[in-house]
Order: structure tokens, then sequence, then C-alpha cells
């Protein structure tokens, strides 16, 4: 039997991976997609389901750090593995992460819909690259569609960051 299997219960899998730190595991479908057990299992809703396509980016995690789009993923790939949302940024005492402060302070975000999803590709970057360049800034956020900012006031956001404003 397949070690993921459950007792008694071929319909689903046990799935155990990290969640913002946690160590967490429950029982999902074999084909449940990350998004739809990040939102609907585990209560995640800072992750959004968009287009579910692999098109707008909006569904972005982090998977042992890097972007990924959990509409595309089926939620068992990340099985032993550390997946970050947008609620894992935030502090225990409820301090912003930088990133999120930054969007604040900056009115970057509008409707919010790309809002997790582009601080999460910042903070990608960010960590492989303190202090990113314009162009790379842009090329990061690539992946996520925002309909409402003209994305000017996002990259300012993470550029002030980036040059430690
Ligand atoms: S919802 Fe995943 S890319 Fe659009
Ligand atoms: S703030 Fe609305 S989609 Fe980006």
């Amino acid at each position: 039997m397949h070690p993921g299997l459950k007792d008694g219960n071929m319909s689903t899998l046990k799935l155990s991976f990290k969640v913002n730190g946690k160590l967490t595991s429950l029982a999902v479908a074999p084909n449940a997609l990350l998004v739809d057990v990040l939102r609907e299992d585990l209560g995640l809703t800072g992750t959004k389901a968009g287009c579910r396509e692999g098109e707008c980016g909006a569904c972005t995690v982090l998977l042992d750090g890097e972007p990924v789009n959990s509409c595309l993923l089926p939620a068992m790939k990340a099985a032993g593995r550390e997946v970050t949302t947008i609620e894992g940024l935030v502090q225990e005492d409820g301090t912003l992460h930088a990133l999120q402060q930054s969007f604040t302070d900056q009115g970057a975000s509008q409707c919010g819909f790309c809002t997790p999803a582009m601080i999460l590709n910042a903070k990608a970057l960010l960590d492989k690259a303190p202090h990113p360049d314009e162009g790379q800034i842009r090329q990061a956020l690539s992946g996520v569609l925002c309909r409402c900012t003209g994305y000017r006031k996002i990259v300012q956001a993470v550029q002030n960051i980036a040059q430690g404003k």
C-alpha cells in the first residue's frame, strides 16, 4: 500500500507538510490541488484562486522558498516540503512583514486580489537578491497580473525595501 494512503479509506491520501512553519497533516483527495487544500481545508484564503490555468499568478505560494502556481500543483507534490502563504509572513504578534508594510505605505494594493502573490514573488526575489534593480523586480513580478494599479506602485513598494527605505 502506498504509504500515503489512509488506513481504511482508499479515496484519500494523507498529506503531511509544513505550512507557514507548522507541521500539518490532513487527508486530501488524490487529485486535490494545492490552492484548494490551502483555501478550503486550511482556511488560508490569502492565496487567491483566479484563472486556475496558470495565467494570472494570483495563486502563488512559496514551495521551499520558490514561487509556484498553486492552482496547477497537485497538493501531494507538497508532501514533506514547506509551503509559505501570505499569512505566514505576519509575525505572531501581528506585525506585518516589511514588504506587507511597504505595500500598505505605498498604496500598492487596490482590490488586493494580486497582492499576496506580488508580495510572495517579491519575497522570493529579495531572499536571493536583497538589492535588485527595477528590471529584476519587474521580471520577478511578471508572472502576476494586476488589473488595478498599473504596477508602478507595486514596483516602488518593492524598491523601497530593496533600497532600505
Ligand atoms: S489562479 Fe493560478 S495562475 Fe491564475
Ligand atoms: S490590486 Fe487589484 S488586481 Fe492588483
